[in-house]
């Protein structure tokens, strides 16, 4: 039995088992989303819901993940704008990494070394990483 789901009215169709995000692609679709900044296109990128660059509106409900969320028979699936709820840390999504934040090339905060404050690793009053003697 083949699934069929509509997108920018088209149908797309889908077995089961299928992710919606591997039904569209499988149907030519790459991208169903776009960055807030730039408005760059996005689709699937990791496939396993780690990414969340594949945010989809599912019968309305937006910010699914196409790539965890199964393909059905009769799912309508539309864009989500970058705008969405899980790019914008005020309304609920992960707080934005700021890259000159945290990395010292960048004018960030030299990272902190654990080394020197753990015995175990090795690094005793000379700094100098010997193993400590017995
Ligand atoms: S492709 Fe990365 S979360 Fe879906």
């Amino acid at each position: 039995m083949t699934y069929h789901m509509t997108f920018r009215g088209a149908v797309v169709p889908a077995e089961p088992g299928q992710s919606v995000g591997a039904a569209l692609v499988a149907a030519g679709i790459r991208d169903w989303r776009s960055t807030r900044r730039g408005g760059r296109p996005r689709g699937l990128f990791c496939g396993i819901g780690v990414c969340f660059d594949c945010l989809i509106t599912v019968d309305g409900v937006p910010d699914r993940r196409a790539c965890l969320t199964p393909a059905a028979d009769g799912l309508h699936l539309t864009d989500t704008p970058g705008d969405s709820a899980s790019e914008d840390p005020a309304l609920g999504g992960p707080p934005r990494k700021d890259p000159a934040r945290e990395d010292p090339a960048l004018g960030g905060p030299p990272r902190k070394d654990p080394a020197p404050e753990d015995p175990a690793l090795g690094r005793g009053e000379m700094g100098g990483g010997h193993a400590p003697s017995a």
